[in-house]
């Protein structure tokens, strides 16, 4: 077994929206927390996971029904510092013997309130608001139904606001903390600074940094694996990169990394995945070229779901082909991050409709009796690029836009062919170098050309032409889930449109798609 090195703050969602960012807030200040859905955390949980301070979050349900959702009574008699946030703040209150009561829209006292709004400090002195208030009020951000009405026994106030009088409490004794607003979402400027009083007083040392956490995850990758062998699918993306150099360093030669080329890959992609990994981080590659068997299984297909299950059909069959042949393999990795494996809460519930059907190597593990190591699993995307920087990546891979795993072929509309295949991985790289000279790529989320199934007339010279249209997309983004379109300067749409008409041969228009997602989507297809 693994001992645990650092200390554990329990993060118990109630299903707040934004519950990850309390995690987020938390990691910049070096402390590891874990969030886990209130209905499994029960007494042996507790124990097991041994928390030096708990939080509450928020949620959408209310304290005032039957039956609603709490925590184990034993959060409070483990003699942690406990913080309550605003549904987490009032079933903390309720349990230990507060009033909680719906909340009116308007009238005087507590109310509903949702948005910005401000607090005053009262005359009681607390650690948790330390240096908080830089001025007499400060800007926190509201967003709840009920109000705590009667405060549980010890508990006194440290800061109101207009509609909120308990809006900062605490039983300083217990260390129990219990606030109405959300100190960890961005309209709350000076929340930071508020979660690290609490960790203090908590008394975290801060003892979370990549550092420690590769040492600790290398051993962890050794403990799990022993002598057996692991193979990796190689994608050339951020995550799928970080997971193989931490597991090389942690068992050298016994990973054995699979990189599949499907024809549908940008200009000198290929080339470049291979060598770094080969040449620079020395890891063991097998080249998959298996351009021929996608291109002519996608032949005459045009429709983009036939073209994704195609692809990761194929997909599948040619990573077991090739993992077959790998002698005692008994592991896959997986570049898993930790927003994939938060079990999420769900009080409506029911499946979402699937837009795409993203290409992954989902059901592969089993099929192929292989366990997973997934040594990501704790971390954050920004904080894989600062691992894999530690890891010696080098800085302009690390910061590479996603590319989706069935490639090119869902930025070429239509029926896919060898032509228009190489037309679009030209424009594609000019649109790229454009986007790199006028220094620009590290402020757009992602950005590639497609080409459209038409052709258009032109005049070049003196000569008709007839060539493919492309359109540019670039976008900004968090998470891929929402973008926006990016502004870029008329002058540089105007000289990436000459340049991409005069340098690619078979183009002969250039449109920039302004489309947001939604309603669009950031890729074609
Ligand atoms: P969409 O087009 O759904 O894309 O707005 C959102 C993000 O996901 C990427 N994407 C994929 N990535 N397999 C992947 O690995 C896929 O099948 C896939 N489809 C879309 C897309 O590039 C964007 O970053």
């Amino acid at each position: 077994m693994t001992h645990q090195i650092h200390d554990r703050l329990l993060i118990i969602d109630f299903g707040s929206q934004v519950t990850q960012l309390i995690a987020r807030r938390l990691r910049e200040l070096n402390v590891y927390c874990e969030i886990h859905p209130f209905n499994i955390v029960d007494d042996a949980f507790l124990q097991g996971f041994n928390p030096k301070a708990v939080i509450l979050s928020g949620g959408p349900a209310s304290v005032v029904h039957e039956n609603s959702p709490r925590p184990p009574a034993a959060v409070f008699e483990l003699g942690v510092p406990v913080l309550g946030i605003c549904y987490g703040q009032q079933i903390m209150m309720q349990m230990l013997g507060g009033l909680v009561e719906g909340g009116k829209i308007s009238g005087g006292g507590g109310t509903a309130e949702f948005g910005r709004a401000y607090i005053a400090p009262t005359e009681e002195q607390t650690d948790l608001l330390r240096g908080w208030f830089k001025t007499d009020r400060e800007q926190v951000w509201m967003s709840h139904g009920d109000h705590v009405s009667r405060l549980a026994p010890g508990f006194k106030v440290y800061g109101t606001s207009p509609h909120a009088p308990f809006a900062v409490t605490a039983d300083t004794d217990r260390e129990f903390y219990a606030v109405q607003f959300h100190p960890e979402v961005h309209h709350t400027p000076n929340g930071l600074k508020f979660y690290e009083n609490f960790v203090h007083i908590a008394g975290f040392t801060g003892d979370w940094t990549m550092n420690a956490y590769r040492d600790e995850a290398v051993e962890k990758i050794r403990e799990q694996v022993g002598d057996a062998h692991v193979i990796c699918g190689l994608s050339g993306g951020v995550d799928s990169s970080v997971a193989a150099a931490l597991i090389h360093e942690a068992i050298g030669d016994q990973l054995t990394c699979v990189f599949v080329d499907h024809g549908l890959l940008r200009k000198n992609e290929a080339e470049e995945v291979v060598a770094m990994f080969r040449d620079h981080m020395n890891l063991r590659v097998i080249y998959a070229d298996e351009a021929e068997l996608f291109l002519g299984e996608l032949e005459g297909q045009s429709d983009p779901e036939t073209k994704r299950k195609i692809i990761g059909r194929l997909f599948i069959d040619v990573f077991q082909k090739y993992a077959n042949d790998i002698e005692g393999a008994g592991f896959l990795a997986q570049g898993t991050l930790y927003p994939d494996v938060i079990e999420s809460v769900s009080f409506a519930g029911g499946p979402s409709v699937t837009i795409k059907s993203h290409h992954n190597v989902g059901g592969l593990p089993e099929k192929m009796g292989l366990k997973l190591v997934e040594p990501l699993r704790e971390l954050f995307k920004d904080e894989v690029r600062v691992l894999g920087r530690e890891l010696g990546l080098p800085p302009s891979f690390i910061g590479r836009h996603p590319f989706p795993g069935p490639g090119l072929a869902i930025r070429c509309p239509g029926e896919i062919t060898r032509e228009k295949l190489e037309i679009l991985r030209e424009a594609d790289a000019v649109y790229i170098d454009q986007i790199r000279r006028h220094g620009l790529y590290d402020d757009i989320w992602q950005a590639f050309c497609a080409i459209l199934p038409v052709r258009t007339v032109g005049v070049m010279g003196d000569g008709r032409t007839y060539d493919f249209a492309c359109a540019l997309r670039a976008v900004t983004s968090v998470d891929g889930m929402t973008a926006d379109y990016y502004p870029f300067s008329h002058d540089f749409l105007g000289e990436t449109a000459t340049r991409i008409i005069n340098e690619v041969p078979g183009i002969n228009r250039v449109t920039y798609d302004i489309t947001s997602k939604p309603p669009g989507t950031i890729e074609w297809e």
